[in-house]
């Protein structure tokens, strides 16, 4: 069982992690049409990765006997024009959701409901990876600057990253 303040906040992180998928997805078109076409595809697998991940947190609600509320969200915007904002955009908007995840965690914590620590200790842990990914990144692209030559490589390497999970909510 989980209470319903618990039940509550994971409704909500099922909305904020539609609203990272969207926010991703926004900034794949964006890097698209700035001919960046490798972070594009970069963009689109971590969309993908983020409704795997409000799914994994509906099926949860629904293992531990909760009701599952699926809300709206505003627009996503992303604010940069270029490859390197765009990325520090999305490792800000990861430290936001590492902040929901923690906030998470100490409520279960505090309601002794140590099944749902369990549960969120995958979030931790994925938090920590997608903020370094992101740092990792964004340091190469501040090395690059604005060569050409590099830029070039960059968003090969990045146009490299194949899908994730399995596609389901248990990925
Ligand atoms: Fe679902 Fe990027 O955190």
């Amino acid at each position: 069982m989980i209470s319903k303040h618990l039940n509550d906040e994971l409704n909500k992180q099922i909305t904020y992690e539609f609203y990272s998928s969207h926010l991703y997805l926004a900034m794949s078109g964006k890097l698209a049409s700035i001919d960046f076409i490798g972070a594009a595809t970069w963009m689109r697998t971590q969309a993908e990765e983020e409704r795997i991940h409000a799914l994994k947190i509906m099926d949860y609600i629904i293992e531990a006997g909760g009701e599952v509320v699926i809300t709206g969200f505003e627009d996503p915007t992303v604010n940069a024009n270029d490859i390197k904002g765009i990325f520090e955009q999305g490792l800000e908007h990861e430290k936001f959701v590492t902040g929901r995840i923690n906030f998470l965690m100490d409520l279960a914590t505090e309601e002794k409901n140590y099944a749902a620590v369990n549960f969120l200790n995958w979030f931790v842990d994925e938090q920590v990876e997608e903020e370094s990914n992101a740092e990792t990144i964004i340091r190469s692209l501040k090395l690059i600057g604005n060569d050409g030559n590099g830029l070039y490589q960059i968003d090969k390497e990045l146009g490299a990253r194949i899908s994730v999970g399995t596609g389901t909510a248990k990925a």
